[in-house]
């Protein structure tokens, strides 16, 4: 292998909160709420991480030596999610024959963790609201209340404002849950963490498969500039499929020329070898931006203040980096 292949020399998971701004102010939250019982919404895209972040928040807590329980709200058919996080008494339904705890109870003295909470059926909703006032409830078919003591996390891809807007979540429950909300950016928007995410699934992979893969630096470059819509979940899978296919390389190749849509793709030119990692992400942030900067002018007629407005940068930040980036209005456009 050349010396400008990307070893796998990460020896440890890179830490979920260092590598980006906006990890380290979410690491600081839950700095700040380590010693309190606060229930929290996690926010984000699909595959951004929100599963560590609740255990992150759980492992932080003067709970964490209690259980963790999460149940997705989303993946147990709905007749039978109220059994599953309340329980239920014997008799409670046809096919309860026994009393069966729910998870709540499970969770006593510890988290649960809520994932998909938006895809809760509204009369649900009305129970765990009571619950999060209470902490006291009784399992399906019973009428003895319950106490526990458990810390609520819940998680959601969903924009509730919409939900809430739609009647589909309650507004109540809302406020009830987001009293510290975590707000994941997605893969796209903190590159930085890309090479420190590849060089650890490079290794975890390696060891788990055997194998002694490296990577291009050309591959590197295309991973740090790669869309992400399935954000860190994808970026594992991927480089999981290149560990283990010989060809996994160039197939993701192909699947990066046609993320770039009709554009033609030039290859990027080759890094030197004394390039550092650092370097090559910066690289690719910079080609992302490029091209993100290049789809949305297209896309506006080159309408700048309109441009400004849906890229959230100001209209002098626009103009320096239309600039920095070489981009050219086309001529019959200019006004
Ligand atoms: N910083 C990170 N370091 C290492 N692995 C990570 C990191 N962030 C996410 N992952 C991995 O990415 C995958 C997706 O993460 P996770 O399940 O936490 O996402 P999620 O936001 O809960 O997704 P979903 O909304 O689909 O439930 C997991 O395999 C997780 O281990
Ligand atoms: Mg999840």
């Amino acid at each position: 292998m050349g010396t400008d292949r990307v070893e796998s020399v990460a020896t440890c998971e890179p830490s979920l909160f260092d590598g980006h701004p906006r990890m380290q102010a979410i690491r600081s939250i839950i700095e700040s709420i380590a010693d309190t019982d606060t229930t929290v919404l996690i926010r984000g895209e699909s595959g951004v991480g929100k599963d560590l972040i609740a255990r992150a928040v759980h492992a932080a807590s003067a709970r964490r030596q209690g259980p963790f329980v999460k149940v997705n709200c989303a993946a147990i058919p709905q007749e039978l999610l109220e059994s599953e996080l309340f329980g239920h008494e014997k008799g409670a339904f046809t096919g309860a024959h026994r009393r069966k705890p729910g998870q709540f109870e499970f969770a006593n003295m510890g988290t649960i963790y809520l994932d998909e909470i938006g895809e809760l059926p509204l009369a649900l909703q009305a129970k765990l609201l009571h619950v999060l006032q209470d902490f006291r409830f009784s399992r399906v078919g019973g009428h003895l209340p319950i106490d526990v003591d458990a810390r609520v996390i819940a998680a959601t891809n969903r924009r509730l404002e919409e939900a809430m807007a739609q009647g589909e979540f309650r507004e109540d429950l809302y406020y009830r849950l987001n009293v510290v909300e975590i707000q994941v950016p997605p893969l796209r928007e903190r590159r930085e963490e890309i090479p420190g995410l590849v060089a650890w699934f490079l290794a975890k992979f390696n060891a788990q498969y055997g194998r002694q893969k490296t990577l291009s630096a050309e591959t590197l470059a295309r991973l740090t500039a790669y869309p992400w819509s399935g954000n860190v979940r994808e970026l594992e899978n991927i480089i999981r499929r290149m560990v283990v296919l010989a060809d996994g390389e160039q197939a993701f190749e192909a699947q990066f020329a046609r993320s770039r849509g009709a554009r033609t793709v030039h290859p990027q030119p080759s890094p030197s070898v004394t390039e550092s990692l650092r370097e090559i992400a910066r690289r690719g942030a910079r080609e992302a931006e490029r091209h993100a900067l290049s789809e949305v002018l297209e896309r506006v007629r080159w309408n700048r203040a309109e441009a400004s407005r849906i890229l959230k940068v100001s209209y002098k930040t626009l103009l320096t980096k239309i600039a920095e980036c070489e981009l050219t209005a086309p001529a019959r456009r200019l006004s």
